[in-house]
């Protein structure tokens, strides 16, 4: 097996996955009918041919429209559904899914039609897919910390459904100590905490995650790359990064997936994982990341075992289960 068929076959975990970023246009446009939500797309081709971004802020403007057609139980459940599906065929064993409450709720859309529609398909995907699944509700970081206290509150009835917090959305301007005390409290409460970090943003924001919201993962952070102290103290505790190489590549993180930095954090002794971000998007789920990466980088057999091994070692499956996956 070549390094590309290896990467396609070999079993893997999923942890930096946007469930809203999973929909695709054409069930966009079948929820749209369905609700009769008005989009300002004349058809799926027209709404695929604006799917061409600059960088992060472009994108989320389209993704918050897109999201706009989810209103009910029934369809966060077949968003996530078609989303492990799609996992399924990729070799996705484990699946740690974000979704983002504050888009849905600030529309009208009640908390327990979010959490309880996502928390039946990940049921769903256990039972008939042998997928085992989670959820990590993320606060929108472009919106107030009093904002995300109040989000908090709205999901605590549900706290059985979701293992754990992230923090997403427009990264630069809305540094991570502004929800030093939202997480704190989510850390009494239990909850895995991680972040955004290092996407657009300065490594400044990734030592502010690690430091002052104490985070278990950081999510992309690609920028550790231009700060060699926090690239040593990476390597030293092994924090795991949840890297999104053809998010990367369409938000205009890297101009070509040849100069992306996987291979130079992998060798540098990083936890690093390959994930799909937002892949209805970016133009691939899971494997589509790791089939271009091992591509584009020339990874070697032992480069793919290393990131899919990272992918377990960085997930949130107990640890006495976890050995079950490597
Ligand atoms: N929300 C969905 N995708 C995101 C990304 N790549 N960065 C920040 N927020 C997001
Ligand atoms: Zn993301």
């Amino acid at each position: 097996m070549n390094p590309t068929e290896l990467a396609r076959a070999i079993p893997k975990a999923e942890l930096h996955i946007h469930i809203e970023g999973s929909l695709e246009p054409e069930l966009i446009f079948a929820l749209a009918q369905r609700n009769g939500v008005a989009l300002a797309y004349s058809s799926v081709e027209a709404l695929r041919a604006a799917y061409a971004f600059t960088d992060l802020q472009s994108f989320l403007d389209i993704y918050y429209a897109g999201a706009s057609v989810l209103l009910t139980a029934q369809d966060f459940h077949d968003m996530a559904w078609a989303y492990f599906l799609r996992a399924q065929a990729d070799h996705v064993v484990h699946a740690e899914l974000f979704f983002d409450p504050q888009t849905h709720t600030a529309r009208g859309v009640p908390m327990a039609a979010v959490i309880e529609g996502l928390a039946g398909a990940c049921r769903r995907a256990e039972q008939e897919l042998g997928i085992s699944a989670a959820l990590i509700l993320c606060f929108l970081r472009h919106l107030s910390e009093a904002d995300a206290f109040a989000t908090l509150e709205a999901a605590l009835p549900y706290r059985q459904h979701f293992i754990g917090v992230g923090l997403d959305s427009s990264e630069v301007g809305h540094p991570p100590e502004k929800f030093q005390r939202v997480f704190a409290r989510c850390r009494d409460l239990g909850l895995r905490v991680v972040a955004h970090a290092g996407e657009e943003g300065p490594p400044e924001y990734m030592w502010q995650a690690i430091d002052l919201l104490k985070v278990d993962r950081i999510d992309h952070g690609v920028a550790a790359m231009q700060d060699p102290l926090l690239m040593a103290e990476l390597a030293h505790t092994r924090l795991p990064l949840t890297v999104c190489p053809l998010s990367n590549l369409k938000l205009c993180v890297v101009d070509d997936l040849r100069d992306h930095p996987l291979k130079r954090m992998l060798d540098a002794g990083l936890c690093v994982t390959v994930n799909s971000d937002d892949p209805a998007y970016f133009g691939g789920y899971l494997n589509a990341n790791y089939v271009q990466t091992t591509e584009a980088l020339s990874l070697s057999r032992a480069d793919v075992v290393a990131l899919a091994k990272n992918s377990f070692e960085a997930s949130f499956i107990d640890p006495a289960q976890r050995s079950a996956f490597l």
